[in-house]
């Protein structure tokens, strides 16, 4: 559970979520809505997520796209985890956070020749390749900049994991990976690409899956492509199982059962003695991680009541984009009955609501909400739509609260470049 509900107020990692948004002021006086991180809580889940998987002694890459503000990945570094990047700002973030050459991963569909020049020059424990194209331009690079790179081929299984479409990556639609017979055929060429350690395989079929059947499918899919590549003279030796593992957004115990699924991997794929990667990103942040927002205006209209908060769909994409619904809460329960809520941000879009039909006690202008389990693609997927700054992203450790990132002023937007190009 992220959030300890206290009597008096809701409080993160020791510290009362009423008071944070009056102590960021103090660095930010037009703050009215900031991201909060218990960072004991991400490496407690780091810690269990790596014990759950200790008998199959993998590299735990946390992916960066889901939250990569470097206090938080300075602690990933810490208890010991890898990277996984797909870009080059989050290689070189990774970099500047302490993950060495062996704790980082690459991914992408859409590489660019400065990204594969990077991998090349400051050196990776594997790339992810995206297509049969993909391995002549890394073979061209480790050529040119003297490198040995080990690659993995994203292999599209056509498993429809359920979840919304946007977040499905395993199946025929989407547009990643090569099919099974060309990974095959790639496998057994290998020779064509003798700069490279072409020995692995690489499947992610998805996001927020709580069920962890089409996961242990894909697990299935990759064995036997292992077999098949053995079998025509091009055994693998790493198996990259990708993330996807959900997480309990109702909060109704229907987390990713993580050990269960770490077990059942682990027993199968153990005995084999090969190289594994795992790629959790929402798993391991997103319950640590709470969006604290003033309420601007309480609007009722038509018998509904609509609480205006400071924090909008700029700030926080999932609901506008998925349908996602995170639970609300206000930090300070005032007395008196629950009543119906549609919670909106201020943007100039109808798409800007963060939940409709929920309840929530009475509120007033001035008070706060926290919007449980943003750690992971929340601040990550920020913009600065309709003219508003990033949020500022505050941690809590030990008790203490630490601003790790300011928020963006207006200033900063205003800046604009008039750099001559000619
Ligand atoms: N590995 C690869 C190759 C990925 O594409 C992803 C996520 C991950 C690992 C991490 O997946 P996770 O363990 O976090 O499920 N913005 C969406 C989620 C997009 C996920 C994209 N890929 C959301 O807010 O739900």
């Amino acid at each position: 559970m992220t959030v300890e509900a206290r009597p008096e107020a809701l409080a993160l990692g020791g510290v009362p979520l009423d008071t944070v948004l009056e102590r960021l002021r103090r660095l930010e006086p037009a703050a009215r809505a900031c991201y909060v991180y218990d960072l004991d809580q991400l490496e407690q889940r780091a810690r269990r997520f790596t014990d759950a998987f200790a008998p199959l002694g993998p590299l735990v890459a946390f992916a960066l796209k889901a939250n990569a503000l470097p206090a938080l990945l300075a602690s990933l570094a810490r208890v010991g985890l890898a990277a996984d990047a797909a870009s080059l700002g989050e290689l070189t973030l990774a970099a500047a956070a302490g993950f060495d050459e062996k704790r980082r991963v690459f991914n992408g569909n859409g590489k660019t020749p400065e990204e594969l020049e990077w991998v090349a020059r400051h050196g990776v424990h594997s790339v992810n390749a995206d297509s049969v194209e993909e391995l002549d331009a890394l073979e061209r690079v480790s050529v040119a900049r003297g490198a040995r790179i080990r690659v993995a081929l994203r292999v599209n299984p056509g498993i429809d994991a359920a979840g919304h479409r946007y977040v499905a990556t395993g199946i025929a639609e989407a547009k990643f990976g090569v099919s099974p017979a060309d990974a095959l055929a790639a496998w057994e060429a290998r020779a064509r690409w003798p700069h490279l350690d072409l020995d692995g395989i690489h499947v992610h079929v998805g996001s927020q899956l709580l069920d962890s059947a089409p996961l242990e499918e894909a697990v299935g899919v990759a064995l036997a492509l292992r077999d098949e590549a053995a079998h025509r003279g091009a055994p693998l030796r790493l198996v990259n199982l990708g993330g996807g593992f959900g997480v309990d957004y109702a909060g109704q115990g229907t987390d990713f059962p993580i050990e269960d699924y770490a077990a059942r991997v682990s027993r199968r794929c153990a005995p084999l003695g090969l190289d594994w990667v795992l790629e959790p990103g929402r798993w391991l942040v997103a319950p640590a991680g709470v969006l604290v927002s003033e309420v601007l205006w309480i609007k009722p209209r038509d018998g509904r009541r609509f609480v205006v908060l400071a924090a909008g769909m700029n700030d926080l994409i999932r609901p506008a984009l998925y349908g996602a619904r995170h639970r609300i809460e206000a930090v300070r329960p005032r007395p008196g009955p629950e009543l119906p809520a549609t919670v909106v941000g201020p943007l100039c879009e109808s798409a800007d609501t963060f939940a409709d039909g929920i309840v929530l006690p009475p509120l007033k202008p001035g008070d706060l909400v926290a919007i449980r389990d943003v750690g992971a693609y929340g601040a990550s997927m920020a913009s600065n739509y309709n003219g508003r700054g990033r949020l500022a992203e505050l941690t809590v450790a030990g008790g203490r609260l630490t601003r790790a990132r300011a928020g963006e002023t207006a200033e900063a937007l205003s800046r604009a470049a008039a750099d001559p190009i000619d």
